[in-house]
């Protein structure tokens, strides 16, 4: 739900139509005066107001803006999220990206279970992907995250994406209601639903892996990568965005393990860049 963003926090009188200097200094005052006990309202009041401020602009999010990247021609890398936690439901009376922290009992209520709601995930393994050397050296050709209900939706790995966990709630509450997300002041879809599977997207020249701690081969990611293709093959790698469980390999070539410990996604993915930045020398 998109409401308009207002800088001041109280609503002001509706302004009649001849100008009326005393009525405008009234109001003022009076706009004075709430403001006055906002502030004497301690820190409490101030933390309610921060909150309200910061989903009302959550709310606005009008696009997002383009990270300048050097394309590259070559070999690249796609990488897919799997089962990633994002789940809208109305709480209350408002639409909410579902997650552990704030809607327990919401879950609990509904049957559901809080550790498997986890957001948190796919937004820690989004920003690694996005925010590594390798995406600014143009080799990353396409991000795609398939949520555990299914759907399947698509990041232009020049997207600039918002930081903090509220403002990409409110990013992921968007594109799940209205399909895309546009790129500020611009008609390119930065975002987008598409429709499944996955694998018609991918290049035909390309190999897939998935990983998981629970996969036989246990492989240094580094000599894998160093050996797992010549340069015009296209990599894609498959890794899960959930708290628990297994990514589904149906349409994956390998199956690896890249460590003795279960790691979390974001830590895999910047094995994987670290390890394809090392093996393309970027630096
Ligand atoms: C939080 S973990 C999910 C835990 C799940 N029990 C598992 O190991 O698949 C998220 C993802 O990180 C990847 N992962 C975690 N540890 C890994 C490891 N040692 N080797 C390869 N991939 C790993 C997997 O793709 C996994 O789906």
């Amino acid at each position: 739900m998109v409401r308009p963003y207002k800088v001041k926090g109280f609503k002001r009188k509706k302004r009649e139509e001849v100008y009326d200097e005393d009525e405008e200094l009234k109001e003022e005052a009076e706009d004075d005066e709430r403001e006055t006990a906002a502030a004497e309202a301690g820190a409490e009041g101030e933390e309610e107001e921060d909150k309200r401020r910061a989903e009302e602009a959550v709310d606005e999010l009008p696009g997002i803006p383009i990270v300048p990247t050097n394309a590259h021609s070559g070999a690249g890398v796609i990488v897919i999220l799997e089962r990633a936690s994002l789940e809208v439901a109305k709480v209350g009376k408002t639409y909410q990206l579902l997650n552990s922290d704030d809607h327990v009992n919401f879950l609990l209520k509904h049957g559901k279970d809080p550790k498997n709601y986890r957001p948190d995930i796919a937004f820690q393994a989004i920003l690694t992907i996005l925010d590594s050397r390798l995406n600014k050296a143009g080799r990353l050709r396409a991000l795609y995250v398939k949520t555990e209900k299914g759907v399947l939706f698509e990041i232009k790995p020049y997207a600039r994406l918002p930081r903090t966990f509220k403002r990409f709630s409110g990013l992921i509450l968007q594109l799940l209601q209205k399909l895309t997300v546009n790129a500020s002041g611009k008609r390119e879809k930065l975002l987008r639903v598409v429709k499944n599977p996955v694998t018609r997207y991918l290049p035909l020249n390309s190999r897939k892996i998935g990983l998981s701690h629970s996969a036989e081969r246990m492989v240094k990611i580094q000599d894998y990568v160093n050996n797992a293709t010549n340069n015009d093959v296209n990599l894609v790698f498959v890794v899960g965005a959930m708290a628990h469980g297994k990514i589904n390999t149906e349409y994956t070539d390998d199956f690896i393990s890249v460590s003795g410990y279960p790691l979390s996604a974001a830590y895999c993915l910047g094995m994987i860049c670290n390890a394809l930045e090392q093996k393309w020398n970027i630096l």
